[in-house]
């Protein structure tokens, strides 16, 4: 069983880092590996909607989004961090994101993913709406804690002393391994659930 971490923030290591570092003891305390990959120090354009990765299966910009999608098809579990910038996730993490979900032809259903995010005072839940938001439209199930996925801080390693914060993570982290544990046994008795062609009506025809 695998879980991929994506930090979003540029300190690798801040609050954001924190977080995830306290889900990540856990999942390796229950056997889970994991792997972290720190995206928000670096220069990671947008998507063009160029629809160049529709017929490669990959991305144009061959950067970090390329390097990590293999990592993503592999893992059962997905969690991603952000630090809150004007109550929305770092646009780095949004630019990696956006293009990993898009440029990716691999089916997600049934990989579980979760959120986390860090600030010092306000954004939170609304960054872990938006976050959330990539894992919805996948197929893939969230994974939730005992609180909105959420740790308080602002200078880098704060976040520590955020007791109810570091609980949260911690809880995410068995909640998550359970679900993945679930998903494979669900997998291997019925097989994932079947699949439509999707229709795609974009509301005028
Ligand atoms: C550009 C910028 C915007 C920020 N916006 C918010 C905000 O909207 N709400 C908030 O509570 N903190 C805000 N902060 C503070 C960070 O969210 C906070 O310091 C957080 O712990 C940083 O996480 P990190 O250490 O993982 O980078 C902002 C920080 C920066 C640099």
């Amino acid at each position: 069983m695998k879980v991929l971490l994506i930090n979003g923030s540029p300190r690798p290591n801040g609050n954001t880092a924190a977080a995830l570092q306290e889900t990540e003891m856990v999942f390796r305390q229950e056997g889970v590996s994991t792997e972290m990959i720190h995206v928000g120090h670096q220069a990671i354009r947008g998507c063009i909607g160029c629809g160049g990765c529709v017929k490669a299966g990959r991305c144009v910009f061959d950067d970090l989004v390329n390097e990590t999608a293999p990592k993503f098809e592999a893992c059962d579990g997905l969690v991603v961090g952000s630090p809150v910038y004007y109550a929305s996730a770092n646009a780095t993490l949004v630019a990696f994101l956006t293009r990993l979900f898009y440029s990716t032809g691999f089916d997600k259903t049934m990989k579980v993913g979760a959120a986390v995010v860090a600030a010092r005072r306000g954004g939170l839940s609304a960054t872990f709406d938006e976050l959330n938001k990539f894992f919805t439209i996948s197929g893939m199930p969230i994974a939730s804690g005992q609180y909105w996925n959420s740790v308080h801080g602002r200078a880098p390693g704060e976040a520590v002393q955020d007791e109810e914060g570091m609980q949260s993570m911690r809880t995410l982290a068995r909640n998550m391994t359970f679900l993945m544990r679930g998903v494979a046994l669900a997998r291997e008795k019925y097989g994932l659930p079947e699949r439509e062609s999707p229709v795609r009506t974009n509301f005028i025809r």
